[in-house]
């Protein structure tokens, strides 16, 4: 019976410890949890997923900026502008998804978007419909642009005369970005239909949606999950000069595929920014005690490179590195994305403006995702719009101006991660790390069984050498 005992006892010990190295290599639990996430992660009607889809259920908040110039006489003389940052001026965003439907045997979602804007005074320093800017007059510096080769440009400019219009103007911050009447698009919009007679950086996307979008469920692989298929209609862009210029690639940023890989790119599609961008992985962090894997938006997007050569548009025209010309998605306005405060942007940008401050922390774009879930924890989008501004010999108005990237606004559109959605992700973590686990814990009891019988095998050695070791043996347990 004991020698039985004593047998029985090392061959469990060895089966546990073979049996958990043999799940450990195999990596079983692993996959299965792997598999599971993988399963789980689909857009597919009345699941968890599909719900935070639909209704995104954290806040996320939009900050603008803006640049007050305070020496337009001068700018028009030829000298440097100055500009101070005014803001935050702080929105809550309500956004839902709409016209939901799915398409080929669930592998397909269409929708839209629908975004509206709420102001928070708490967090904004001031009044938006108070607070005034003064900054560059765009429709008229859109006008001129567009009417220097046209027939319009006598009406244009006896217009510009008639209501004494000037390069700069003074709106409060409501106006600039959700509209106003303007004069001269008033008069445009007579000879055109198709111009609205108002404008606002923002002008008609409060409730409304950028477009419809087709992605991709997850369905057939969890790293096609949200992944945009097309965007109005069309699988690719045609503003650009090539075709990788123009692919639509990856989400649209409001979501990522589980599982993520360190040295993987994330591809992200933001309409508002005319052109697909990546991240890359730069570092680990930790949010309300939940790991995160940090992606960063890296210099290399806005660079002056070969690969980005083909947006530089008209063909050849390259800016520098640090902005985009996206005046052919902007309806013509000759408006020039940037990261804030030209953050990695060439110097020659920088030191035609003073008043900036570029900053790593204040002015990247970054995501902290979750690598299991692929849940975003934190993320900051941050970009700056800007209008391209030169004295017109066409146009008296535009006096001595240098040729500039003349920054505007700016603004950080963010999410974090609350106390209770990070607790309800962290006990989904902590069941899915107890499950890889489960291959450590055999081999714990392996080793425990291991000891055992090591200690069985010596005692049993003990008795066969000296009668007293029986005589010790209760003392030890006691
Ligand atoms: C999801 O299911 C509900 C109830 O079955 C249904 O009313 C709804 O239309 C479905 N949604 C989609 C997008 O198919
Ligand atoms: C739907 O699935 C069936 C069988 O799996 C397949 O034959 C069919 O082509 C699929 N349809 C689409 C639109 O993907
Ligand atoms: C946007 O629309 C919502 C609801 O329609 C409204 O409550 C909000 O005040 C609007 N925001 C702005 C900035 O006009
Ligand atoms: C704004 O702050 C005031 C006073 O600090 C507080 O009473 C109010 O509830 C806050 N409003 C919001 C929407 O947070
Ligand atoms: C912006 O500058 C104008 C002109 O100097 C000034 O009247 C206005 O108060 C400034 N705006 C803010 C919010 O400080
Ligand atoms: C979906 O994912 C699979 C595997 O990663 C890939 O081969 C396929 O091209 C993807 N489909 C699309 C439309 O991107
Ligand atoms: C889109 O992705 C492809 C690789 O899948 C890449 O070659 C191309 O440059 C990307 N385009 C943009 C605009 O990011
Ligand atoms: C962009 O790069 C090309 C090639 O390196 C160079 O010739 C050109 O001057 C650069 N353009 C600007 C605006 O920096
Ligand atoms: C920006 O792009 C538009 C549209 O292609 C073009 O007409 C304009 O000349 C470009 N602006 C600059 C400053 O290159
Ligand atoms: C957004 O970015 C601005 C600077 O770009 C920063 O001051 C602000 O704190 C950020 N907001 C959040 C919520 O992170």
């Amino acid at each position: 019976m004991g020698r039985c005992c004593f047998y029985a006892v090392g061959t469990l010990s060895l089966l546990l410890l073979v049996t958990s190295v043999t799940l450990l290599v195999a990596r079983v639990f692993q996959k299965a949890v792997d598999q599971t996430i993988e399963k789980n992660i689909v857009l597919r009607n009345g699941t968890e997923t599909f719900d935070s889809w639909e209704k995104p259920p954290l806040p996320v908040y939009t900050q603008f900026y803006f640049f007050n110039v305070t020496n337009p006489e001068e700018i028009l003389e030829g000298e440097t502008p100055h500009v101070t940052e005014i803001g935050p001026y702080t929105y809550r965003e309500l956004r839902d998804k709409a016209n939901i439907q799915f398409g080929d045997n669930g592998t397909t979602i269409s929708a839209v978007s629908n975004k509206a804007y709420v102001f928070e005074r708490n967090l904004s320093i001031g009044d938006p419909k108070v607070d005034l800017i003064r900054t560059l007059n765009i429709p008229v510096v859109t006008a001129m642009e567009w009417a220097r080769n046209h027939f319009l440009k006598e009406i244009i400019e006896a217009f510009l005369k008639a209501y004494q219009q000037k390069m700069f103007v003074t709106h409060t911050v409501h106006e600039l970005l959700w509209g106003y009447k303007d004069e001269l698009l008033s008069l445009i919009s007579i000879f055109k239909s198709d111009i609205s007679p108002y404008f606002g950086l923002f002008y008609g996307k409060n409730g409304t949606n950028d477009g419809d979008y087709v992605f991709l469920t997850g369905e057939d692989s969890y790293l096609n999950f949200t992944k945009i298929v097309e965007w109005n209609g069309k699988k690719s862009l045609d503003w650009w000069t090539t075709e990788k210029c123009n692919m639509i690639n990856g989400t649209d940023g409001d979501s990522f595929h589980p599982l993520l890989a360190k040295d993987e790119m994330l591809y992200v599609f933001p309409s508002d920014f005319c052109r697909s961008v990546y991240l890359t992985f730069s570092g680990f962090e930790s949010i309300q005690g939940l790991p995160a894997f940090r992606y960063k938006v890296p210099a290399e997007i806005l660079a002056n490179t070969s690969e980005n050569a083909g947006f530089c548009i008209p063909e050849g025209n390259c800016l520098g590195s640090g902005v985009l010309n996206v005046s052919i998605c902007k309806n013509g306005a000759p408006i020039i994305m940037s990261f804030p405060h030209f953050y990695q942007a060439d110097e020659k940008f920088l030191s035609a403006i003073a008043g900036l401050h570029p900053n790593e922390e204040y002015h990247e774009t970054f995501v902290d995702i979750n690598p299991l879930t692929g849940v975003i924890l934190r993320a900051a989008k941050r970009f700056q719009i800007n209008i391209y501004v030169r004295k017109l010999d066409e146009f008296v108005e535009t006096g001595n101006m240098r040729t500039l990237v003349f920054p505007v606004m700016y603004l950080n559109e963010s999410v974090l991660i609350d106390k209770v959605t990070a607790n309800r992700l962290k006990s989904v973590i902590n069941t899915t790390l107890i499950i890889t686990n489960i291959p450590y814990i055999i081999m714990a009891l392996g080793v425990f069984f291991g000891l055992i019988f090591t200690g069985l095998a010596c005692r049993g050695q003990g008795s066969m050498d000296e009668g007293t070791a029986d005589e010790r043996a209760p003392l030890i347990r006691t």
